[in-house]
């Protein structure tokens, strides 16, 4: 058995935080185990809940359009989320929902060993990009450790809004040309070695 099949075991039996209570399915990701590019979302919707895995529903559609237009299809990709049961009535995360959930997300990003992480949405960022604002950040990209680290909106929210949405679509087509320079791109200095989420 891979590993992430083993941590999806773990995951579905969870009993971390209250979210065990309300949810159908735990949603822990999927994708290629030795994908290039692990996109990161927020937490399980409706749809995802009902079927166990991330970015099913309007917004994973989206998502699947975002990838076309770089060429690529979800297969080839991971896809995770920060936590990996829905918040009843779609609310927001809350902090200690996330903290509980880190690990997985943690055990998953060693599993996967990705080139670049994708962040979608401002909780997916904040892990990563602790005291930043997504609006100013959204597009650029840091290299730490070896992993380049891009922030994009959310999709969910793209879909809505016009403006964003021409954010995420240009955002996305940048993927594959930061992806090509992954060795190159020289080092982020400032690498906080314990990412916070709560930073300001
Ligand atoms: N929104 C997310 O952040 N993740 C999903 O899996 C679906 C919608």
């Amino acid at each position: 058995m891979s590993g992430l099949s083993e941590l999806y075991q773990e995951i579905a039996v969870c009993q971390r935080c209250q979210l065990a209570k309300y949810r159908t399915r735990t949603v822990p990701g999927e994708g290629k185990e030795d994908a290039e590019i692990m996109f990161i979302g927020e937490a399980p919707g409706w749809h995802e809940d009902q079927q166990g895995r991330p970015f099913v529903g309007p917004a994973g559609l989206y998502l699947d359009q975002l990838l076309a237009s770089i060429g690529l299809r979800r297969e080839q990709v991971y896809i995770a989320n920060v936590i990996k049961c829905r918040p009843q009535g779609n609310r927001d995360p809350l902090p200690a929902e996330i903290l509980a959930c880190r690990h997985w997300l943690e055990r998953q990003i060693e599993l996967i060993c990705p080139k670049m992480i994708v962040t979608l949405g401002r909780y997916s960022m904040a892990m990563f990009f602790p005291g930043k604002s997504i609006s100013k950040i959204h597009g650029t990209a840091q290299k730490r450790d070896g992993i380049i680290y891009f922030a994009m909106y959310h999709p969910a929210a793209a879909l809505h809004q016009q403006s964003l949405r021409r954010a995420i679509e240009e955002d996305m087509l940048r993927i594959p040309q930061l992806l090509a320079q992954a060795e190159s791109m020289t080092e982020t200095d400032k690498k906080p070695k314990q990412l916070n989420m709560f930073e300001a």
